[in-house]
């Protein structure tokens, strides 16, 4: 084989008349009787290849039977395009290569799908065919993307005096709200290590060890329901620091964010951050996550709707609005859709009106008198030719199926600019919330209360705000992290809350709260989700464009077939005996 002298995106007007090499994949074929033209495609881009019988040395039959994906190597003499054949969109559009020799490296064998159109494939085929999708255009920008970020990533820390420190992978299982991965142990029979869900503790050991400024781009494992955003294995960029307060934590990470920003797609974020409390976001986004680039607030029409003659909603803790414009499109059909869209979020229905000559219509409006009409109208900022929303519901179903709704309309309408970023800080979360009637920790346990609320873990635990914080952007929660408990007695106290008993508190964590007995600074971090941010970056929904080895929503590996059957002798090692689940 002849190596390349140059990349397939390189040569240049400059370089005409120069001998080169080119290696790379067929990207198209083109006949024009006795001309062949081929665009013949690396990482670096496309270059027009030609063989003609003149210069042509080998067979040229045979070269007319090159096929896409076909990997090649040639020689030949770089030429100008004829004027009119000048392609000003590549960057070797002014140039063609004369091919005088030419060797298939590899002959490709009928494709499966076509590499230059993505959408001619289901996901399904093209994951189970990963190599070739890696191929396309979008791949190749979206993990082009990826290490440009790593890279900015890495640079900003580490000269910010952030060490980058590995953790492991095979741990202790220590519960962070998802459901564990295991390992086997072969040597200790009967007992498992745990992939982690993130490093958390290592960190906070990190502190107690004297490394003030740690940071780490990890794998974290999570064996939980997979959504469009969410892997079972992804990616953290996991930050720990020392005798810090909010501020401090909050103010480094918008330096890493913007930085990454601009270094990687020359944007620039504004400076500071927006800030939203819990409360607020939920209460006029209706999510902890808010998508800020466009409107649609939330608004409270309890009091209207507990005048009116409508029933349904005068027993329900919350009634809210959101007005939406173009109201005149939405049909019964769509009302319909939407109607079920929110059952999902534990919604029992939908209520909905139209704007028109300055009064509402239609759907529930009967049941509004003309004064309660107008008030409605004024407190939820609804103009001619709006439809107006309405769920009424136990408060948190109400905010979560609203906003669940706003997110879908402004999909839906395409009402975000895809060229916008709009980061929030969203801070004040409560400490717990109710699982099953137990307490469980928003964030995670190592979560420190607010100062001011340290009281009521004993007399009010459901009032105790924490000092959490999560950093959302167009409706992505891209990081979140809190100022720990590096108290001990706060800790166990947590550990108590949780429903775990101090056995179980000392079999689980015991090392961390005798870690935090021996000198522990006050410490803070965060961890994002580098995927999400990667994402947001290349501006795609969908996580696994942005993984090279992604896996579906059932956690399942197409190309590899992960997870396998192995074999008896393997199980029987690992002392482990599998049974099929009883039906
Ligand atoms: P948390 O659980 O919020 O915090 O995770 C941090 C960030 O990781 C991303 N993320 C995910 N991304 C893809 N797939 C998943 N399954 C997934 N789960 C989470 C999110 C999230 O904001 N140890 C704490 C951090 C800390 O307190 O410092 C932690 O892991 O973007």
């Amino acid at each position: 084989m002849i190596m390349r002298t140059h990349t397939c995106g390189e040569l240049k007007g400059n370089d005409l008349d120069t001998s080169v090499v080119l290696n790379g994949w067929v990207n198209t074929v083109r006949l024009h009787g006795q001309v062949i033209f081929v665009d013949l495609r690396d990482r670096y881009g496309k270059t027009q290849i030609v063989f003609n019988t003149e210069d042509y040395s080998g067979d040229f039959e045979a070269a007319k039977k090159l096929s896409m994906e076909d990997v090649l190597s040639i020689s030949g003499t770089v030429k100008a395009r004829d004027e009119n054949a000048v392609n000003p969109d590549m960057s070797t559009g002014e140039i063609e290569v004369i091919v005088s020799e030419c060797e298939v490296l590899n002959e490709a064998a009928p494709l499966p799908f076509v590499i230059t159109d993505r959408s001619s494939a289901e996901e399904d085929l093209r994951l189970k065919y990963r190599y070739l999708e890696l191929r396309t255009d979008e791949l190749q920008e979206n993990l082009t993307i990826r290490h440009d970020a790593y890279q900015a990533v890495r640079s900003y820390l580490s000269g910010k005096n952030f060490m980058e420190v590995e953790t492991p992978v095979l741990m202790k299982s220590t519960p962070e709200g998802a459901r564990d991965y295991l390992v086997p142990s072969r040597i200790h029979e009967g007992k498992f290590y745990a992939l982690p869900q993130s490093p958390q503790i290592y960190k906070q050991i990190l502190m107690i060890g004297g490394f003030d400024r740690y940071f780490q781009i990890v794998k974290c494992f999570r064996d939980e329901d997979l959504r469009a955003d969410r892997q079972p294995e992804f990616t953290q960029i996991d930050v720990e620091m020392s005798f810090v307060a909010e501020e401090d934590v909050l103010t480094a990470m918008e330096g890493l964010t913007r930085h990454v920003f601009k270094e990687v797609k020359g944007i620039d974020l504004p400076d500071p951050f927006q800030r939203l409390s819990y409360d607020e976001a939920v209460e006029t986004y209706g999510s902890d996550k808010p998508d800020l680039r466009f409107g649609i607030e939330l608004k409270d029409v309890k009091s209207i709707t507990d005048e009116s003659e409508f029933n349904a909603f005068k027993s329900a803790e919350m009634v809210k609005a959101i007005a939406v414009a173009n109201g005149g499109q939405y049909s019964r059909k769509i009302i319909d859709e939407f109607t079920e869209f929110v059952k999902q979020y534990g919604a029992k229905g939908l209520a909905w009106m139209k704007a028109e000559d300055g009064a509402l219509t239609g759907g529930i409006s009967k049941f509004f008198s003309e004064d309660l009409q107008k008030e409605m109208m004024e407190k939820v900022g609804v103009k001619d030719g709006d439809i107006v929303f309405l769920i009424g519901d136990a408060a948190d179903v109400t905010h979560t199926a609203l906003g669940a709704l706003r997110a879908e309309i402004g999909k839906r309408e395409a009402l975000a600019d895809a060229n916008d970023f709009q980061p929030v800080w969203v801070t004040e979360f409560p400490m717990f919330h109710k699982e099953d009637d137990r307490f469980a920790a928003l964030h995670h346990p190592f979560t420190a209360p607010k100062e001011e609320d340290l009281d009521k873990l004993n007399s009010d635990p459901a009032a105790v705000k924490s000092r959490a914080y999560d950093l959302t952007m167009n409706g992505y929660e891209i990081a979140g992290g809190s100022i720990r408990n590096h108290r001990p007695d706060v800790q166990e106290k947590i550990f108590e809350l949780l429903g775990m008993n101090r056995a179980e508190a000392k079999a689980r964590f015991g090392f961390l709260v005798e870690a935090l007995q021996y000198g522990t600074p006050p410490h803070g971090g965060i961890a994002f989700g580098f995927d999400r941010l990667v994402m947001l970056l290349a501006g795609t929904a969908n996580i696994r464009d942005v993984i090279a080895f992604p896996k579906t929503t059932s956690a399942a590996s197409l190309m590899d077939e992960a997870p396998s059957a192995v074999t008896k002798e393997q199980l029987d090692e690992l002392h482990i005996q599998t049974r099929p689940t009883k039906k």
